[in-house]
């Protein structure tokens, strides 16, 4: 009797989902004993009427490796817990569908499941394991704010991308004697910013862990106008706020999207900066889906392709409730509730944080 894993990609696409599936599904075709399928949009597939569960075998994961996005597809909607429905009175509340999902599963004849997905999936993963499920978690995401790993994959893509960004906004603002502002991903944390500032050698870099004063960012600017270097790169991040003040974000309109939509910190900056007298030419760009698009770099697919062995190789051990990690240069597990208890930020002692002010980087404090 074969053994089934159950593959989902659940929370914000990222580069190197699909190089973790074919890692899991390449190590699986090892084992004469189990097979591999997966779940369509996270849990969706197995929740919906009429189920969506794909085969996945070797044939079906080929050259997955430098592909963008994920085959299974993902949502960052609802999930099994707070599944959205849509009352009598037209208003939309949320039920509870973990019991089903775990008879669902059992009924599938499903052995392990495999979640690979951020913050979000890995608590819904956490809860799923505290109801008997046996699950192994994958660490992702862009942000690289998932605590216990060194780095999630898809990180190095978006920094790439990001970097990418800052040097050619840096021949623009040369050419103009402008201020140019990049506004980059991360949510709560300052991990892309800080690396594509460094990568790209931006002058200023404003990240969420340091709230930025808005009178020092203004002084910083002049200084370089008045030595004569008229201009200025600046990246920031989604989530970085003056001092006292909040992050720019709205409130999703759309159906189970539980998050907070940041965005918007740039323009704020260039509005703030106006206001404190500065009187030079400055233009923003915001960076957005191009940092989780397109093709891993080579060191994603490697990670990915790691976490999805060693993903594998957890659920032979039975080791259900952990999920992988990188630390140094070994892939480990550990367990899942670790690596959610809080997020993965930049601590302000670190070396990251001492290398940008060592070349004289402003940080907005
Ligand atoms: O968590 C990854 C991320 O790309 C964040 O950096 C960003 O704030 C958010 O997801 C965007 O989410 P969405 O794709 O739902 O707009």
């Amino acid at each position: 009797m074969q053994k089934r894993v159950l593959i989902t990609t659940g929370g914000g696409d990222c580069p190197g989902l699909n190089a973790v599936i074919r890692g899991i599904v390449k190590r699986a075709s090892l084992e004469r004993d189990w097979e591999c399928i997966g779940s369509v949009e996270a849990y969706n597939g197995v929740l919906w009427e009429p189920q969506e569960i794909v085969r996945l075998d070797k044939k079906a994961v080929g050259g997955l490796h430098a592909r963008g996005g994920t085959i299974l597809r993902t949502t960052n909607k609802g999930g099994p817990f707070a599944w959205p429905i849509k009352g009598a009175d037209g208003n939309w509340t949320t039920v509870d569908r973990s019991d089903e999902l775990i008879r669902k599963l059992q009924i599938q004849g499903v052995e392990a499941v495999i979640s690979i997905g951020g913050d979000g999936s890995q608590d819904i993963s956490q809860r799923l394991f505290e109801k008997g499920l046996n699950i192994i978690g994958v660490p992702k995401t862009i942000d690289n704010d998932l605590l216990a790993t060194d780095y999630t994959f898809g990180f190095q893509t978006a920094t790439e991308i990001a970097a990418d960004a800052v040097n050619k906004l840096v021949t623009t603002a040369e050419s103009h004697n402008r201020t140019m502002i990049l506004e980059v991903m991360g949510r709560y944390a300052g991990w892309i910013a800080i690396y594509a500032a460094i990568a790209g050698g931006a002058e200023i870099c404003l990240i969420p862990e340091i709230p930025y004063d808005i009178g020092g960012v203004a002084e910083k600017i002049r200084a370089r106008y008045d030595q004569g270097r008229g201009f200025v790169n600046i990246v920031i991040a989604e989530g970085a706020k003056p001092r006292g003040g909040e992050v720019v974000a709205q409130k999703a309109e759309e159906v189970g999207y539980q998050n907070l939509k940041l965005g918007g910190a740039g323009m704020r900056l260039m509005a703030e900066l106006k206001e404190h007298g500065l009187d030079i030419d400055m233009r923003v760009s915001i960076l957005g889906h191009l940092q989780r698009g397109g093709t891993p770099c080579a060191f994603d697919r490697v990670l990915a392709t790691e976490f999805g062995v060693k993903a594998f190789e957890l659920a032979l051990e039975q080791k259900w409730g952990h999920m992988v990690a990188l630390q140094g240069r070994r892939i480990v597990s550990v367990p899942i509730k670790d690596a959610i208890s809080r997020y993965n930020l930049i601590e302000l002692d670190s070396d990251i944080i001492r290398t940008a002010r060592g070349l004289g980087m402003c940080l907005g404090d």
